[in-house]
């Protein structure tokens, strides 16, 4: 590793637990990558958004949990008028966004980090500062014991409704029924959202979305995804 002890200090941290993921690997090539955009484009520790020189005006749109940044390339490309905040915590798939964002001539507009969404949410973004939040495929936790790992839990929604500007979105993907019941029930009982395909309801899949990797797993599973879409009201 080449990376610094004071740049991992800065830009990243080792102590969330994510799902079904071994250690990951990061070529130098992606190493040089991320010393070079992280510094400009990472949010440090320190760094809050309003710090982070945005364009004035600019939508910014959040996704959580970006994996290997399938979804954050397709946003960058579809919406080139969107400031983009990555969050993922899986250092090699940071590693990879990075490079294929910088690859497509995006990655300027973009503001990553690896620090936990909940970490960002709290202390990096101001209330009503996003216009809209993505989270696909979150991390499943099948077992009833690690249910409380799941990323969407009471306090989390409520967290990212106030960081929503008004008529903000959220919008959710999963392959698994029982994920895609417990974010819905949550995210209907949160005061200040409304479920755009009525209470209980899952939404049909937008027509330009990509299958991120762990999408393509589901369908190889045999699974089909499920949408979920809330509005701030
Ligand atoms: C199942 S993967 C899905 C990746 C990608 N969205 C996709 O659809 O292929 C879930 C991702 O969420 C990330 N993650 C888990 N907890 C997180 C957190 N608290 N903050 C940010 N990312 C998180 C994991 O590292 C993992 O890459």
């Amino acid at each position: 590793m080449r990376l610094s002890k004071e740049f991992r200090d800065q830009f990243i941290q080792h102590e969330m637990r994510t799902h079904g993921r071994k250690n990951g690997f990061v070529t130098d090539g992606q190493e040089a990558r991320l010393l070079k955009w992280l510094p400009l484009i990472g949010l440090s520790k320190e760094k809050t958004l309003a710090d982070a020189k945005l364009p004035a005006d600019a939508p910014v749109v959040m996704e959580i949990g970006f994996g290997n940044g399938d979804f954050l390339v397709h946003l960058a490309k579809t919406h080139p008028d969107w400031v983009l905040v990555g969050v993922e915590i899986y250092l090699p798939g940071v590693a990879k966004a990075v490079c294929r964002l910088d690859d497509a001539g995006e990655i300027e507009r973009c503001r990553i980090t690896q620090l936990p969404a909940q970490f960002v949410l709290t202390n990096q973004v101001a209330e009503e500062q996003l216009d809209g939040i993505f989270v696909n495929h979150p991390d499943p936790w099948p077992k009833a014991r690690h249910h409380k790992r799941r990323i969407i839990q009471k306090d989390f929604a409520a967290l990212m409704v106030t960081r929503l500007k008004s008529c903000g979105f959220i919008k959710l993907a999963t392959d698994k029924p029982d994920l895609a019941e417990w974010m819905r029930d949550i995210l209907d009982a949160t005061p200040g959202l409304t479920n755009v395909a009525g209470v209980g309801g899952f939404i049909e899949r937008d027509s330009d979305r990509p299958e991120t990797k762990f999408e393509q797993r589901g369908i190889k599973a045999g699974r089909i995804s499920q949408f979920l879409h809330y509005i701030k009201a």
